[in-house]
């Protein structure tokens, strides 16, 4: 393992808000930095989906989390800027890596991959008026990934304090393979510190990562860490708990998460859907992830939510498995 690995997690809307970040590091060790799902509709100067508990620094660690924005509108994203240092964050991130259509044909998140030059003067107006830093989390291209090239170009004629690169395009959505020779060949390229993410389902797939991309030391785990919430402290081989152990405390951290969910808000079928949308990852290190999954998909009311969770932790066993993308796809 690298001596100075940095380990973060990606950002998923519909599941890693604030009350999962904290349940998720009261039980498990690991990440150093983690990024809110993104905002969109900064409008004014005092936004309203900024007052929120999402970014409030009474709920969160204002030194290890980033706040994200997918926009393509230079103003906004000063104004993002200037709540968030507000509120005491020294970064934002902009997310030009989002694959969905309805985002990416505005232009938004990786649909302005094809196009640096909009890039290029978005970035010229903001690093002049921002106080934070600006990390950007991007994939490939939208369309084809020699997109990337001139777009390092932009991203080197800014001080722009790392660069996240999926290594997927747009059109590919989160499926097919990840493009790893293409990484490595951009890594002399970036002048930004440089962290890969994308398909580090297990502690084996990050050291084939590691190995391949020799000079970098920052990762950012996905849905390799939903599904297998230890993933983080195994591949930083911090001493783990046996597997009956793990069981355990994964059960008490659903448990938790779900109670904190309840009391987040007035709708509990709005707590199960984001449990629902958790439970999606998690099956898969479970020894029968389809059983475990027909228990619990169709599932609208809190109580029989809570009685499929404790039949699936007495009934099945915890493996820690990760993350199998190509059996989802099938399903
Ligand atoms: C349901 C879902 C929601 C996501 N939401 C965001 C988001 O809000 N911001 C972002 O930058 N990436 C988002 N992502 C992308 C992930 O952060 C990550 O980049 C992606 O899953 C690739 O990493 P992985 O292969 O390790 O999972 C999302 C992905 C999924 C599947």
């Amino acid at each position: 393992m690298k001596e100075n690995l940095k380990l973060s997690l990606g950002p998923f809307q519909g599941i890693t808000d604030q009350v999962f970040r904290t349940t998720y590091t009261t039980y498990f060790q690991g990440i150093d930095k983690f990024y809110t799902p993104f905002f969109t509709s900064i409008q004014k100067d005092k936004a309203k989906n900024l007052q929120t508990d999402e970014i409030a620094p009474s709920l969160n660690n204002v030194e290890t989390l980033t706040p994200q924005i997918l926009s393509n509108d230079a103003a906004e994203i000063i104004r993002f800027s200037e709540q968030c240092a507000n509120l005491g964050y020294n970064e934002i991130n902009i997310n030009i890596g989002c694959p969905f259509q309805r985002v990416a044909r505005k232009k938004r998140g990786s649909g302005l991959l094809p196009y640096p030059e909009i890039l290029d003067a978005i970035f010229a107006q903001v690093f002049q008026n921002i106080s934070t830093k600006l990390s950007v989390k991007c994939r490939f291209g939208y369309n084809d990934s020699s997109e990337i090239f001139p777009l390092i170009d932009v991203f080197n004629s800014y001080p722009i304090s790392e660069l996240i690169v999926h290594a997927r395009i747009g059109k590919q959505l989160y499926k097919g393979t990840v493009d790893t020779a293409l990484f490595e060949k951009i890594i002399p390229l970036v002048k930004a510190p440089l962290i890969y993410n994308g398909d580090i389902f297990t502690v084996s797939d990050f050291k084939m990562f590691e190995q391949e991309f020799e000079s970098v030391n920052s990762f950012m785990l996905g849905r390799g860490l939903l599904s297998n919430p230890f993933l983080a402290s195994e591949i930083k081989e911090i001493e783990q708990p046996e597997s009956f152990e793990k069981q355990k405390i994964v059960h008490a951290f659903v448990v938790e998460l779900f109670e904190a969910r309840l009391k987040q808000g007035r709708y509990p079928q709005r707590a199960i859907g984001r449990m629902k949308e958790l439970w999606s990852y998690l099956i898969w290190s479970f020894d029968e992830p389809q059983h475990v999954w027909r228990k619990i998909k169709k599932i609208n009311d809190p109580k029989l939510y809570t009685e499929a969770v404790e039949y699936i932790f007495s009934n099945y066993k915890w493996l820690g498995n990760g993350y199998k993308s190509s059996e989802m796809e099938e399903e």
